[in-house]
C-alpha cells in the first residue's frame, strides 16, 4: 500500500461541496425523535392524503403504469394541470409545449434555473428566504442577493417590500428575481401592488421572475393570492414553479410542475431528463385524478382547515410568551423567541425542545448570518391531534 498516501492526498471534496453536512432541521428532528417529541420543524404535512389521489396512484401501479413516462410528465397530467391553473391562477398555457411535470418543486427549480442562468449570474432572493432557493443557486454557482423584506411592526401586520432596497440590490449581474408567495417561513402573500412594482423592475432590467407558489392554496382570510405571470408582459418572463406536495400531502412522492413559455421550457426539460428522467410514473396518474375529481371545494376545505391550525398554534405561541407573527399564507408560523433562554435561535431550540419536546427551527435558518437570532419557526400542517399535543406542551411553558 506504498502508494496510498500520495493518492489519497490527492483526493478531495469538490469546492463547492459542503465541509458540514447535517442541517439544524434535520439535527432537529433526530433529537426530537430521540426524545418522543412533536416535531413542529420540518414542513412535512402528515395530513391526510385524498382518496381519489392515493387510489389514482394505486390503480396505475396495478394497471402497468411503472415505466418511463414522456420527459415532460404523462399527457393526462399535463392536460389536468392546464385546466387546474386555467381556472385557479389565470393563465393559458399549452399543455403540450410549456408544462413541465418535475420531481417535486425541488428539481422543477433545479432545472429552471439550469437552463435559464449562468454560473456568476445574480438572483435576487427575499430575506426571510427558503435555504433552498439559496442552497441550489449556489450549487449551480450562481450567487443568490439577498434583499430584506420589512419585519412586521405588530403580530397581525406583514412582511413588506422594500422596492428602493431591490433597486439598490441590481447590478449589471442581476439576471432574474425569486418570489415565493405565499413565502416560507414568513407565509407573506406578495400583494398585487408589490407584484406590479416588481413587474415594472423586471421589465426595466430584462430581468426573468422565478415564482415559487407551492403554497398557493394555502391563503388566509381574504387575502389574494396573485401568480405574477398574469400581469401585462409578464407572461414570457416568467417561470412558475409549483407542485403537488403540500396540496395533497404527498411530500414523499416528488412531484412538481414548471410552467414556462415555450422557448424555455425544452431547455429545462433537457436538464430534468439529464437528472431524473421522468417524475415517477404512476404518482403522476394520481396526481392528475386528484386534478380532476377534487373541485374547487378540496380547495377551500384545505384553507380552511390549516386556517383553523393557524389559530391553535398561533394561540399558544401567545400564551407561552412567544408572540407570534401572523402569516397571510403557507403553514409555519415565525414567532419572536427572544424571551427563551440561549444567546442564538439554535440555542433556544434545542431548549425549547429539551424542555417541552416541541421541536422548531431556528430563525437564523432563513437569514444572512447574524440575522434572525430572536426566531423560530414553527409548522402547522400537522393531524390536530398532535398540533394539539404540541400546543399543550408549548402552554406549559406558561406555568413556568
Ligand atoms: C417554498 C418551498 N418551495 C418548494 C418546496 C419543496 O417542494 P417539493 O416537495 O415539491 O420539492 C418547499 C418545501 O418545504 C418550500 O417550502
Amino acid at each position: 500500500m506504498a502508494g496510498t498516501t500520495a493518492i489519497t492526498q490527492d483526493l478531495r471534496l469538490s469546492e463547492l461541496a459542503p465541509r458540514a453536512l447535517q442541517s439544524e432541521i434535520r439535527a432537529m428532528t433526530m433529537e426530537c425523535d430521540r426524545i418522543g417529541g412533536v416535531n413542529l420543524a420540518q414542513g412535512v404535512c402528515d395530513t391526510e392524503v385524498p382518496a381519489p389521489v392515493m387510489q389514482g396512484a394505486i390503480e396505475a401501479m396495478h394497471a402497468g403504469h411503472n415505466i418511463y413516462t414522456r420527459l415532460d410528465g404523462i399527457a393526462r397530467l399535463r392536460k389536468a394541470i392546464a385546466e387546474k391553473v386555467r381556472w385557479f391562477n389565470g393563465i393559458e398555457v399549452n399543455p403540450d409545449t410549456e408544462i413541465l411535470v418535475a420531481s417535486g418543486a425541488t428539481g422543477g427549480f433545479h432545472a429552471a434555473a439550469m437552463a435559464l442562468l449562468n454560473p456568476g449570474d445574480e438572483v435576487i432572493l427575499f430575506e426571510p428566504f427558503y435555504g433552498y432557493h439559496a442552497s441550489t443557486l449556489k450549487s449551480m454557482r450562481m450567487q443568490p442577493v439577498l434583499v430584506p423584506l420589512a419585519r412586521p411592526v405588530n403580530a397581525s401586520a406583514d412582511w413588506t417590500l422594500d422596492l428602493d432596497a431591490v433597486k439598490a440590490a441590481l447590478t449589471p449581474r442581476t439576471r432574474a428575481l425569486l418570489i415565493n408567495t405565499p413565502s416560507n417561513p414568513a407565509g407573506k402573500i406578495f400583494t398585487r401592488a408589490e407584484i406590479e412594482a416588481l413587474a415594472q423592475v423586471a421589465e426595466e432590467h430584462g430581468l426573468f421572475v422565478f415564482t415559487d407558489e407551492i403554497y398557493e392554496h394555502f391563503v388566509y382570510g381574504d387575502v389574494e393570492h396573485i401568480s405574477p405571470a398574469t400581469l401585462p408582459g409578464m407572461r414570457e418572463r416568467t417561470v412558475v414553479i409549483s407542485g403537488f406536495s403540500k396540496t395533497f400531502s404527498v411530500t414523499g412522492w416528488r412531484l412538481g410542475t414548471v410552467l414556462a413559455h415555450s422557448k424555455w421550457l425544452p431547455a429545462m426539460n433537457y436538464f430534468h431528463d439529464l437528472t431524473y428522467v421522468c417524475a415517477p410514473a404512476p404518482l403522476q396518474h394520481g396526481a392528475a385524478a386528484g386534478l380532476e375529481q377534487l373541485g374547487p371545494e378540496f380547495y377551500t376545505q384545505l384553507a380552511a382547515d390549516h386556517e383553523g391550525k393557524r389559530a391553535k398554534l398561533v394561540s399558544a405561541l401567545d400564551d407561552a410568551g412567544m408572540k407570534p407573527f401572523i402569516p397571510r399564507g403557507a403553514y409555519y408560523i415565525l414567532a419572536d423567541a427572544s424571551a427563551l433562554p440561549g444567546e442564538n435561535a439554535a440555542l433556544k431550540a434545542r431548549w425549547l425542545l429539551a424542555k417541552t419536546g416541541v421541536a422548531s427551527v431556528a430563525g437564523s435558518a432563513f437569514f444572512r448570518a447574524g440575522h434572525g437570532e430572536d426566531l423560530l419557526r414553527f409548522c402547522f400542517a400537522k393531524k390536530d391531534r398532535d398540533l394539539d399535543d404540541a400546543c399543550t406542551r408549548l402552554r406549559s411553558l406558561k406555568s413556568e
